[in-house]
């Protein structure tokens, strides 16, 4: 049973194992990658009931991009398939979607669907579902510190006034484009305990969850197992 006020507001999601998933099913990557999207699908119906504010799933990595050109563009398909067959339900269930990361590097159909779903979801005030696309921490950084420099040459502030804050306020999740609070719990499936360069600065006093199912078996029942036992964890945030 959940404790109802104490549901992490943000919980953030690497679903991995979807090639290994595939492997052990006799089946293409592809429909590994397809099962993983039918995971999610039942992942952001359980965010939503259970009152998570922010869902965010590492869907394509700036590194992802090294994968065959058949990989990469069938996970493109895939945003195309899913915003098809799921915009309507997720609409309906109040959950607006947002982006992170450099999505017009996508190929036109997918950048099609996607900013249908943001425009269609925009005032839906549910969960939010946040799909990092072409996202990678260290770009996103790098950009923060882009933005930052411009201003302090334009005169707008010294480089001593820059804060911690500030800096926060110019990532993709940050206040002038999201504002997305930092992931109070990031759960990475398949067994793998690394945060291949998903959400390093948000992550300063993030809890992490690592099963081991690979993604496509990554149930309602086994995020239910790590909600209660996130909810049991004792945080304190460097203070005593
Ligand atoms: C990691 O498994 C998974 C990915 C890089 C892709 C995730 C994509 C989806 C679940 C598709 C649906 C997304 C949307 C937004 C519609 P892996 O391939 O690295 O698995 P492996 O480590 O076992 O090879």
């Amino acid at each position: 049973m959940l404790d109802e006020r104490n549901i992490p507001k943000h919980v953030a999601i690497i679903m991995d194992g979807n090639g290994r998933w595939a492997q052990k099913n006799n089946t293409t990557r592809l429909a590994g990658h397809n099962a993983g999207m039918r995971a999610m699908k039942e992942i952001v119906k359980s965010s939503s009931a259970w009152g998570v504010e922010h869902l965010t799933v590492y869907a394509f990595s700036t590194e992802n991009w090294k994968r065959s050109v058949e990989e990469v563009s069938g996970i493109f398909k895939l945003i195309v398939i899913y915003v098809d067959k799921e915009l309507k339900e997720l609409h309906k269930n109040n959950v607006k979607v947002n982006i992170l990361g450099d999505y017009s590097k996508l190929p036109k159909e997918s950048v099609e669907r996607l900013e249908k779903a943001l425009g269609t979801t925009k005032n839906n005030t549910g969960l939010q579902f946040n799909i990092a696309l072409n996202y990678g921490s260290r770009d996103e950084i790098t950009k923060a510190v882009r933005l930052i420099s411009e201003k302090v040459k334009n005169g707008e502030f010294t480089p001593e006034q820059i804060t911690e804050e500030m800096i926060g306020q110019h990532l993709y999740t940050g206040g002038l484009f999201h504002n997305i609070p930092d992931p109070d719990l990031i759960i990475r499936t398949s067994g793998e305990r690394r945060l291949s360069n998903y959400l390093l600065w948000q992550s300063a006093y993030s809890e992490f969850a690592f099963p081991d199912v690979l993604w496509p078996d990554f149930s309602p029942a086994e995020y239910m197992k790590i909600m209660e036992e996130y909810q049991s964890r004792d945080r304190r945030f460097g203070g005593r």
